[in-house]
């Protein structure tokens, strides 16, 4: 009789699991492209992968690179061509396929075009002398 007792708990565990993996479906728990999550992440990426040093911080523009504050409503600048510009580079600029992920590209779009661009946290003390 007591091994039935794991077994109903088993059970009601069930439909928690599949609540649990059906939620992201629905967007709910949205971390992906376009989500202040990715926006987020694409701050920190740009500042870290090195687009801050020739864009400036923020992307205001230096005289390295152009600014990319407008970028937004810049309809030239799909999503779809902002990725090329990172993952293949431009005429001065280097390209990033080496560095940036796709998941680390979309991060970065999302940022790009944000309505509201998130600052990013300070770094981290080990990252701290290197920018
Ligand atoms: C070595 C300097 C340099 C670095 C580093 C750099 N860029 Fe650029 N970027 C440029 C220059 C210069 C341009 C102007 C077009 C060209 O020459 O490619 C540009 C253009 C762009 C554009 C198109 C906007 C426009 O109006 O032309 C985007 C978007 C962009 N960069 C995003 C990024 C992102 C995101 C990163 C980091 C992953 C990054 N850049 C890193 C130099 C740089």
């Amino acid at each position: 009789m007591a091994s039935v007792i794991p077994r109903l708990k088993c059970f009601a565990l069930l439909p928690a699991i599949v609540l649990f993996a059906a939620l992201p479906a629905h967007g709910l728990f949205k971390a992906k492209a376009g989500s202040k999550a990715a926006e987020r992440a694409g701050a920190v990426l740009f500042r870290d992968k090195g687009c801050a040093h020739c864009h400036g911080v923020g992307g205001i523009g230096t005289q390295k690179a152009p600014s990319l504050v407008d970028l937004r409503k810049n309809k030239l600048w799909t999503p779809a061509r902002i990725t090329d510009q990172i993952l293949t580079g431009g005429q001065k600029m280097p390209p990033f396929s080496d560095s940036v992920t796709d998941e680390e590209a979309a991060q970065l779009v999302a940022y790009l075009r944000a309505k509201h661009r998130p600052v990013p946290p300070p770094a981290l003390p080990t990252h701290q002398g290197q920018t």
